[in-house]
This record gives C-alpha cells, structure tokens and sequence, in this order.
C-alpha cells in the first residue's frame, strides 16, 4: 500500500519481530519499505539500523547497490526507455524525447503528481524488438514518436479513470 509521507511509525510494523543480523532481514525490511513508500526515506534508513543493529553504511550500500531501491521518491507509474545501441540507432531518443516533452519531465524524475517516473535503460534484452519501451514491466516494442503518445495517452487514461 503508498503511503507518499514517511512516519517513524509507518514502519514499525515492519520493524517488529525481526532479529538483529537475521541474514536477509535487512534486504527483506528495504524491499518492504521501498514498496510501501516507493523510495527509501533516509530517516527510515537510521531508524531500519538502529533498530536491527546494522551500520547505517551497510544499509546505504544495500540501498545504493541495487536498481530496485532509490533514495528519491518514484511514481506510481515507471516508464523505461531503452537507450541501447540497438534501440538508439531505431530512433529511441526520438521517443523519449517525446515521452519527456508530453510529462514534462526529464530522465531520472518524477512527476509533480508522483504519477510517473521517467527512467532510462542500457539494454532490455529485447534488441529485436527496438526501440523498446517498458511501462509497469510491460514491454511495447518498434515504439516511434507516434507510438509513444498512443502509449502515453492510454496510461494517462488509465489513471485518470482510477
Ligand atoms: S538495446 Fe534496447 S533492448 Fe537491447
């Protein structure tokens, strides 16, 4: 469940019945707070390794070192655009220049209404089908600048209409 506000309280429920240096209880908690809030607030940082007896470094390094946790609030919605050289060289600029330009955001921001984050790719895995671009984990392949406003206006419809 989003909560946009961090509270200390917030995450006390998570907090409790864990055990201090439980192996993957860190990992387990930061997965559970990054869902809840979409990011990983620095004030639930201090508080996950004050409570679990973990160095504030090594939850910063766990925080940092994989893709699936941000230090930065993230949308609800996550659109990636592949920038590999497969998808470059079908125009994938063109179509994040346009995915840019129509949420008013660049790469790596959020916008204002925590409804989209703008994100970039080095290689989906998916080069045949370039230029690529993921949406909530769905992949649209052979996207144009056409396509992408197709893309975007059918999930802009769909948040309007939740
Ligand atoms: S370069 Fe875009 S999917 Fe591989």
């Amino acid at each position: 469940m989003f909560q946009p506000v961090f509270e200390v309280s917030g995450i006390e429920d998570l907090l409790d019945g864990r055990k201090d240096g439980e192996a993957g209880s860190l990992m387990a908690i930061l997965e559970e707070v990054q869902a809840r809030y979409r990011y990983l607030p620095k004030d639930a940082l201090i508080l996950i390794s004050e409570r679990m007896g973990v160095p504030l470094s090594q939850a910063y390094g766990v925080a940092t070192f994989y893709n699936a946790f941000s230090l930065k609030p993230k949308g609800r919605h996550i659109i990636n655009v592949c920038l590999g050289t497969a998808c470059i060289v079908r125009g994938s600029r063109r179509v994040l220049e346009r995915i840019s330009d129509r949420l008013e955001i660049r790469p790596g921001e959020t916008t204002e209404d925590g409804e989209f984050t703008l994100e970039t790719v080095n290689c989906l895995g998916a080069c045949a089908l370039g230029p690529v671009v993921v949406v909530d984990g769905t992949y649209s392949g052979q996207m144009n600048a056409f396509k992408a406003d197709n893309l975007l206006r059918a999930v802009i419809g769909e948040v309007e209409a939740a």
